[in-house]
């Protein structure tokens, strides 16, 4: 079988999903390779991911990994989350088609960017450079 059983699970139930209207943070991301988007929003209390809501225009993969990232990051603090690496959400799903694991991409790059998008409206520093180490693939230039 080409997806795990995971994997089919949260394509056909995908958690989390939607848009936080009055959320304290918004990521929105392209992936370059085949154009597909993702937005994520999150509401933040004492540094922690408190709700967590996303949209993806994407393939099944995408929202699998979209879905199951919400899942992960809801409760971690903000450098917890955007530490997550695509191996780990694609390990958390049972593992993914290797074709198909550049679009757990969108996944940690909105979850990174709506992280991001809420310390800069609170005029505090960015995380990337700090958590750059913790993921090789991720380039905080990028964006
Ligand atoms: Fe675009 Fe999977 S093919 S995110």
């Amino acid at each position: 079988m080409l997806y795990s059983d995971t994997v089919m699970d949260h394509f056909n139930n995908p958690r989390n999903v939607g848009v936080i209207t009055d959320a304290d943070g918004v990521g929105e991301v392209g992936n370059p390779t085949c154009g597909d988007m993702m937005k994520i929003t999150i509401t933040v209390e004492d540094d922690r991911i408190a709700d967590i809501k996303f949209q993806t225009l994407g393939c099944g993969a995408a929202i699998a990994t979209s879905s199951i990232v919400t899942e992960m990051a809801k409760g971690m603090t903000l450098q917890e989350a955007a530490a997550i690496t695509k191996q780990e959400v694609a390990d958390a799903l049972g593992g993914l088609p290797s074709p198909k694991m550049h679009c757990s991409v969108l996944a940690t790059d909105g979850l990174k960017a709506a992280v991001e998008d809420y310390l800069a409206k609170q005029g505090r520093e960015p995380i990337s450079s700090k958590i750059e180490s913790a993921d090789p693939n991720f380039d905080p230039h990028a964006h």
